[in-house]
């Protein structure tokens, strides 16, 4: 369990408490809890390879988010694109905590060292890390502060900007940095198709960076990570603005009324957030881990973030999902401890 990230832990509750998968609901998974419609692939999607160049999905995104193709690698989840990068750049890296534990992880799993700190300054880093809104503090850095840290790095210093939240912020458009690899040749900026659209389980995403970075990062990628099924629904999703539109209506409420119920108990202390999920500090004799397994035993997964460098054994991270499924979480807290 000690490695596993918010949206395994499902398989591990579903193996360790003997409960149907679905019957669990998880809100250590923080993507939408709504997707769009999955109309059947046609058979020929299913019978033939995929387009090694992935040259439709590729003309979507590039027009989507007004970048040259040049500047694009599709990768299957930004977990392969973290991986790459720590693979290609990751000798010495500093991350700021807390922060997503993957990239630890990948920096770790091809012999780079990874150096952990309180802010941004530069740390004489081959690479460094930044989440933007981070995960699990919800926290978005606005894009003046964010160019101001930029300014501070040298350029053989390469930025992983990660955007995997960026869709759950209201007004993306002004505070994404997809257009600034224009002029930071050092930036990388990743951005996922698994949270907003809540289907996790295609595995896709996409990076944009200078055409040499992006040279480097194509040299040592695998082909045909990309199945066909995924770009083929991947096509539909990026072009369609009425679903978008529905997940933020969605979650603007949902977060309002979760953040209102859970500051109701008076054993949390729940932190402001920019996206989609909540920090929270446990406030009496409860560990997150002792919450994590009663929670777990009926059928609810919370994220224990203990294991989070920078937090501590009182912290844990909870998503916003739909009404029923948030009234369920309080209602199942209430019962633990009261109010
Ligand atoms: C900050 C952050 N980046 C990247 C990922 C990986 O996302 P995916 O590989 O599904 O694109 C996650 C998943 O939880 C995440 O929290």
């Amino acid at each position: 369990m000690e490695n596993l990230h918010g949206g395994e832990l499902i398989w591990y509750v579903h193996k360790k408490y003997k409960i149907p998968i679905e019957n669990i609901v998880s809100f250590a998974n923080i993507v939408s809890p709504i997707h769009p419609e999955l109309p059947e692939p046609p058979e020929f999607i299913l019978k033939s390879y995929c387009d090694r160049e992935c040259t439709k999905i590729r003309e979507v995104i590039s027009q989507r988010y007004n970048v040259d193709e040049k500047n694009l690698i599709l990768t299957n989840g930004s977990t392969e694109l973290i991986y790459l990068v720590s693979k290609i750049f990751g000798k010495k890296t500093q991350i700021k905590i807390p922060t997503y534990s993957e990239y630890e992880c990948a920096v770790e799993n091809y012999g780079g060292e990874s150096s952990f700190y309180n802010d941004y300054s530069p740390k004489n880093a081959t690479l460094s890390f930044i989440c933007n809104p981070n995960n699990p503090t919800g926290k978005l850095i606005r894009k003046e502060e964010l160019i101001d840290i930029l300014r501070r790095y040298p350029s053989n210093t390469k930025i992983f900007l990660d955007e995997a939240y960026m869709d759950f912020v209201s007004q993306k458009k002004s505070y994404s940095m997809a257009q600034e690899i224009k002029n930071y040749k050092n930036l990388i900026v990743s951005q996922t198709l698994s949270k907003l659209y809540g289907l996790p389980s295609l595995r896709f995403s996409w990076g944009f960076a200078s055409k040499g970075i992006i040279n480097s990062l194509i040299k040592h990628k695998f082909p045909m990570t990309i199945c066909n099924i995924t770009m083929y629904y991947a096509e539909q999703f990026l072009q369609d603005k009425f679903y978008e539109k529905r997940v933020m209506h969605l979650i603007e409420k949902e977060k309002k009324h979760l953040f209102r119920e859970l500051n109701e108990i008076s054993w949390l202390e729940v932190e402001d957030t920019d996206v989609n999920y909540f920090l929270v500090k446990i406030l009496n004799e409860f560990t997150a881990s002792d919450l994590f397994k009663i929670l777990a035993k009926r059928g609810i997964i919370i994220r224990d973030c203990s294991n989070i460098k920078g937090l501590d054994k009182k912290h844990i991270r909870i998503a916003v999902k739909t009404k029923e499924e948030n009234d369920l979480l309080i209602e199942e807290l209430i019962k633990i401890r009261g109010l």
